[in-house]
């Protein structure tokens, strides 16, 4: 069993909070000073230990150069001569002796302090080494595991044999120095990469607001208050650039919904008179009519009025095939000032009706490259309008000549009728459009035959141009190329644009 639930409205979309903008920025954010803050931590760690071990090395180095002077060995021992009454010399002494070792050169150690022997004395081969090479830096670690950084090389004794020296100094605080301070750093990175995260939530709350009322209005919009705006923050960015660009679509949507919805009224109406006329004549038939003659006359004038509906309703299919780009075109060399001079003798009836002077003025041989059937249609159109907008005791002119502009063939239009407001004057060639004051409204129309106009206009390549005067006329300008296009078929997409000067 199948089951269908309309639903009516658009669900609003949910925002995620994980998924979200704010959130993913957010994180960007945070990522980033993480792997920042840890970089630069690194970074000094290693550059403040390599400095701290430094110094320490430059200390041992200067103890060095002192041992050298307090130290002599005779008869293979080793004497340190220090003046004992000056303290500093003693001061002195007493520091090298604080980690020191010395052996003679078969590795038998000769003198040495507790703390040298906790890191461990050099086994004999290393010793040797050392008395035939030059002084050598080490790192080596005490059983407490504190590191000590030990400079070993050779000394000679009163007859000039070499003996192995070695003194040492704690790199313990050095060490410890540098990991109290990572340690600090890194205790504190968490807080910091908090505080991040919440200046980076704030900062992107404020970055996407803008984004979050666009969205919001556009949530807001409906078919009935399109022509809703949202207001430009005149920063000039890109969020203003989506703003306008927002702006301007639902400024086109609201135009082209405007249409439509007049459209709608203006079919109804126009196909509501000729239905209206057929069910009177009918219904009056039924009940009235006893002769055949009546039957007759009343189904005439019902099928006058079908003939005007299916007029209607040739327009409407014709246009969206148009728009639709289904139209084919038939161009081939055409005539131009014999087209028109049959369009206006067409016309003659209608004007003189109206009590419209209707002349013309051609100049003939001029061939175009031109669809005959579109050209009559464009003729016709502009010929209706001209005789439909100009009151009775006017006239109406049409001209085919040469443009100014070489290569070109000119047909201009001329009536001496109410004219177009300016205002309304950009909107003439939109679809449905028509001019909505007394005198022009009370003439029938659909407002398609100037979109036909700009169409047709558009696909021989040509432009138009009008001009009017409201009270004094109306001059419809068209230039048409003389090109010599091969004769062919042309299929057009979209719509007609119109050209307005
Ligand atoms: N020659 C003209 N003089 C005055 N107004 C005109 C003239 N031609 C066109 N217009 C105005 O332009 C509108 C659009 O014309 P058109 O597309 O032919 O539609 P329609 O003739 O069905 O109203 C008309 O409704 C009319 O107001
Ligand atoms: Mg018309």
């Amino acid at each position: 069993m199948a089951k269908f639930t309309r639903v009516f409205g658009i669900p609003k979309l949910p925002v995620h909070l994980t998924r979200g903008l704010r959130f993913r920025l957010t994180l960007s954010y945070v990522l980033f000073f993480t792997v920042l803050l840890v970089v630069i931590g690194l970074f000094f760690r290693k550059t403040l230990q390599s400095q701290m071990e430094g110094s320490v090395r430059d200390a041992l180095e200067e103890e060095w150069g002192e041992a050298k002077g307090y130290l002599k060995i005779e008869n293979q021992r080793p004497i340190w001569i220090a003046d004992e009454t000056d303290p500093e010399e003693a001061y002195i002494v007493s520091r090298i002796k604080h980690v020191f070792l010395i052996t003679d050169a078969n590795g038998v150690a000769l003198d040495y302090d507790d703390t040298y022997e906790s890191i461990g004395l050099d086994p004999a081969p290393e010793i040797t080494k050392v008395i035939h090479g030059d002084p050598q830096i080490t790192v080596r670690s005490d059983k407490t595991g504190t590191p000590y950084m030990i400079k070993a090389g050779r000394v000679p004794d009163d007859r000039g044999r070499p003996y192995f020296f070695a003194i040492g100094r704690s790199l313990g605080p050095a060490h410890k120095t540098v990991s109290d301070l990572t340690r600090t750093y890194f205790f504190m990175l968490p807080v910091m990469i908090a505080l991040t995260g919440l200046l980076g939530w704030a900062l992107a709350g404020r970055a996407i607001r803008p984004v979050n009322l666009v969205s919001q209005t556009a949530r807001d919009i409906t078919g009935s208050n399109l022509s809703m705006q949202i207001p430009l923050r005149n920063a000039g960015d890109e969020l203003d650039q989506l703003i306008d660009s927002f702006n301007r679509m639902t400024a086109r949507l609201s135009q082209s919904f405007e249409q439509t919805r007049r459209f709608s009224t203006d079919v109804s109406h126009e196909l509501r008179t000729p239905l209206t006329a057929i069910r009177g004549q009918l219904e009056v038939a039924l009940f009235t009519a006893e002769t055949p003659e009546q039957y007759r006359e009343a189904m005439i004038n019902a099928l006058e009025d079908v003939e005007k509906l299916s007029s209607i309703v040739r327009a409407l299919l014709l246009l969206s095939q148009a728009e639709s780009g289904q139209l084919a075109l038939q161009k081939t060399p055409l005539e131009l000032g014999d087209v028109a001079a049959d369009l206006v003798d067409q016309f003659q009836i209608p004007a003189e009706e109206k009590n419209v002077k209707l002349t013309a003025d051609l100049v003939h041989d001029l061939v175009i490259p031109a669809d005959r059937t579109q050209i009559e249609r464009l003729l016709s159109n502009l010929l209706s309008n001209a005789v439909k907008y100009t009151p009775s005791g006017g006239s109406v002119k049409v001209r085919v000549s040469i443009a100014d502009q070489p290569g070109w063939v000119q047909l201009v239009i001329e009536d001496t009728g109410m004219g177009i407001p300016a205002e309304n004057l950009p909107h003439i060639f939109d679809r449905f459009y028509r001019v909505r004051n007394a005198s022009a409204a009370a003439q029938p129309g659909l407002g398609l035959g100037l979109s036909f106009v700009a169409w047709i206009v558009e696909v021989h390549g040509g432009r138009i141009e009008v001009t009017s005067t409201v009270g004094a006329g109306t001059r419809f300008t068209i230039l048409l190329p003389r090109g010599a296009e091969p004769a062919e078929e042309v299929h057009v997409e979209g719509a007609a644009e119109s050209t307005l000067k």
